[in-house]
């Protein structure tokens, strides 16, 4: 049989924009409150990038972070891979821009889009690189700037969103570390519950695909509200399954950062106190591919994870789809 290897996070760094949106700032944007967006999402405040950053800087800024972080050199990365819905544009993709920004010279480049699941999706393929002894250093990116693709008269929109970007070096770990198993799914045939209808071949940019505001985030919420009320408890206990672990193993939790009420349902199936549950999307918002690997940040940095922990990431998005990773921690 051939050889695998065991893979894990070495390094890992985010990064976000200055820039704060509150919820009072919001209010005088559209008809909203404070009050409901608390109450409703859990969300106080978000981050967004300047009207000349692109997903891309923000990317950069993170990648430099998980380099440093797992003490290695660009040059020395084999392959990097952007999740994101909100790429720099069409083509060349986000990644070979990171490529040539953190001058990644020998790295193989592509993004890939699972909306809010991508993260969990990069890190699964990256992953194969190196468990099959192809590549050694990988770099997965999740990384949005939602701002720029928002209807900021929406208010069922405008209020979810944020911009950020979080980063992840993956090599060979020790045996018995790293990512257990890893859980995908997706169902297209739900797709139009969220989407960005314009600006692809199906609904080219026109004049009046923009007056009609087709390049903008458009949501059914209570539809996906159901969907990842559904999903985040499933797609969990699958990867718990898929390594040989049970609930009870799980030490820690970072889930997709989209609303308070859907992380509670969420922690409530898999019987976790709210102390073994992240939460940022107070600060933050949905920041889409870049919340599960910023929570991911802040919870290390703050010590919430110790090595040989049992973490489980978990997340829903727009496909529609879903991910989930059993880790055991490595550092
Ligand atoms: O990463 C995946 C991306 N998306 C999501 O995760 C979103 C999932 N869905 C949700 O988080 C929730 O469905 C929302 C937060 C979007 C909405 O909460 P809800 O409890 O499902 O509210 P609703 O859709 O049932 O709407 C209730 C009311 C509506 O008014 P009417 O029709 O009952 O008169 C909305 O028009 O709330 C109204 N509403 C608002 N009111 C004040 C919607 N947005 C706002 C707002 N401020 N910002």
């Amino acid at each position: 049989m051939m050889q695998e290897y065991a893979v894990g996070i070495t390094g890992i760094g985010s990064y976000l924009p200055e820039k704060e949106v509150t919820n009072f700032d919001i209010e005088k944007m559209v008809d909203t409150t404070d009050e409901w967006i608390r109450t409703r999402t859990g969300i106080s405040c978000r981050r967004v990038a300047d009207e000349r950053v692109a997903t891309s800087d923000l990317s950069t800024e993170a990648a430099k972070r998980a380099l440093a972080d797992a003490g290695i050199e660009a040059a020395e990365l084999d392959l990097i891979i952007v999740a994101t819905v909100t790429p720099d544009m069409a083509f060349p993709s986000t990644a070979c821009i990171v490529q040539s920004n953190i001058k990644a010279v020998k790295a193989a480049a592509f993004d890939i889009e699972a909306a809010c699941s991508g993260f969990l999706y990069a890190m699964t393929v990256g992953q194969q690189f190196i468990k099959n002894g192809f590549y050694k250093n990988v770099l997965i990116i999740g990384a949005e700037t939602l701002s720029k693709v928002v209807d900021w008269e929406d208010r069922n929109t405008c209020v979810l969103f944020g911009d950020g970007a979080g980063a992840v070096v993956l090599q060979r770990v020790e045996e018995g570390y790293g990512i257990l198993s890893s859980y995908l799914g997706a169902d297209g045939f739900n797709g139009s519950a969220l989407a960005q209808p314009g600006g692809g071949s199906r609904i080219p940019a026109t004049i009046e695909s923009v007056t009609n505001k087709l390049h903008f985030v458009k949501m059914d919420g209570s539809e996906v509200f159901k969907f990842a009320v559904r999903v985040m408890g499933k797609a969990a206990m699958e990867a718990l399954e898929l390594c040989g672990l049970t609930l009870e193993d799980i030490d820690f939790m970072i889930p997709h950062q989209a609303n308070i009420r859907i992380i509670d349902a969420a922690a409530k199936r898999l019987k976790l106190p709210m102390e073994k549950v992240y939460v940022n999307l107070d600060r933050y918002g949905n920041m889409s591919a870049a919340s599960v690997p910023v929570a991911l940040d802040e919870a290390v940095r703050e010590n919430r994870i110790k090595k040989g922990d049992i973490v489980v990431l978990v997340a829903f998005g727009g496909g529609l789809t879903w991910g989930s990773s059993v880790l055991k921690w490595s550092k």
